[in-house]
């Protein structure tokens, strides 16, 4: 018998999803200025610096870090010295103390409190970070360009394997495309349980 509690239920995610699946509700393309003209484009590209250089917690942690002025002024000490694009970096760099305030980067993805998220599980499956950011290495400017939303989480879930790369391939290598054989060897192990992706409310809403 079909109580009223479970119609009610199912009338609310009817509404879930017609909601939240709709792109209307998403920050796809927020490309807030930042304090500093850091480019992407130049320092991932151009010099072809590991995103890890940066975002060191990305393989460990629930958070990927933005880098402090420290890691800049590894370089930025003998290059562009002169720049008028730099004094706030120099302004927080090393006078010893370590308490100078951070440099206020702009956040430019963000999830509800409510969702948990975790860079780790990801990178450790080898999604790479284009699947969900995608050619920061060709920006200028950060820009997000995912919804980010329920839906989209879910979409990939439910169909992951061509977002899974081989062992080897790196998830910071930018232009990776999935082959027939990488989606087939990776759908061998969604099917194995080898990799979960979970699709029960409780693994993001704990
Ligand atoms: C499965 C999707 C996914 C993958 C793969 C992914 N990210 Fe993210 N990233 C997100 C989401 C979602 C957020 C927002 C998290 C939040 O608000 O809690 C985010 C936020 C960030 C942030 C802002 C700081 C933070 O942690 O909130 C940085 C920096 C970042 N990602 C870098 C990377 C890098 C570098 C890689 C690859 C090594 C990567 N991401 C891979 C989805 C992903
Ligand atoms: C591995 C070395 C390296 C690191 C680390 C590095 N940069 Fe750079 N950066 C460079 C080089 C090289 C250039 C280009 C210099 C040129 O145009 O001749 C540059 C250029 C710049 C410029 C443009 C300066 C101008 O006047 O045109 C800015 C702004 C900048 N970097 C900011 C940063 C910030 C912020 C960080 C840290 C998040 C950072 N850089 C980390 C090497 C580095
Ligand atoms: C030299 C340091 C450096 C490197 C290398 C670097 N980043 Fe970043 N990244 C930053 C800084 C600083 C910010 C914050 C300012 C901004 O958004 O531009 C940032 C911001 C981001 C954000 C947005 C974070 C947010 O607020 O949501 C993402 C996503 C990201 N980086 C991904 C990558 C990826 C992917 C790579 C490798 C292709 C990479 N980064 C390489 C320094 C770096
Ligand atoms: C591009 C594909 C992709 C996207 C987008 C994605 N995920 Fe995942 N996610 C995966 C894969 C693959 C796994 C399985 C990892 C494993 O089993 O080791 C996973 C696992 C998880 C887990 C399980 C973690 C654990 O501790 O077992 C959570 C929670 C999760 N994802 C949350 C999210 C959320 C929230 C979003 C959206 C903001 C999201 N994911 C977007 C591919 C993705
Ligand atoms: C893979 C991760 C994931 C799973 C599984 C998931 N959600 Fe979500 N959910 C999210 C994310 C991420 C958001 C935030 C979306 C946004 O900001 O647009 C969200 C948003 C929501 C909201 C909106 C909250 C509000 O403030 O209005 C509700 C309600 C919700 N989820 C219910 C559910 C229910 C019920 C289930 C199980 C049927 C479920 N979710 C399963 C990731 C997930």
């Amino acid at each position: 018998m079909l109580s009223m509690g479970s119609a009610a239920s199912g009338l609310a995610v009817t509404f879930i999803v017609w909601f939240w699946f709709s792109p209307r509700h998403t920050d796809v393309g927020y490309e807030p200025l930042q304090p500093i003209a850091y480019s992407h484009k130049l320092h991932a590209g151009q010099l072809g610096l590991d995103c890890r250089y940066c975002h060191r917690l990305v393989e460990e942690g629930p958070h990927a870090t933005v880098p402090d002025a420290d890691t800049c002024m590894g370089c930025h000490k003998q290059v562009k010295t002169d720049s008028r694009l730099l004094p706030l970096l120099r302004a927080n760099y090393g006078d010893g103390k370590g308490d100078n305030p951070p440099i206020p980067w702009v956040k430019v993805h963000m999830l509800p409190d409510y969702a948990y998220f975790s860079h780790a599980v990801h990178v450790r499956a080898n999604v790479g970070c284009a699947s969900c950011h995608g050619r920061v290495d060709q920006m200028e400017v950060v820009r997000q360009v995912e919804p980010l939303s329920m839906g989209w989480c879910l979409d990939c879930h439910r169909n992951a394997a061509p977002h899974i790369r081989p062992a080897g391939v790196k998830v910071t290598q930018m232009d990776w495309q999935p082959t027939d054989t990488s989606i087939a060897t990776a759908e061998m192990r969604l099917n194995a349980n080898e990799l979960n992706p979970p699709t029960q409310c409780s693994a993001c809403h704990r």
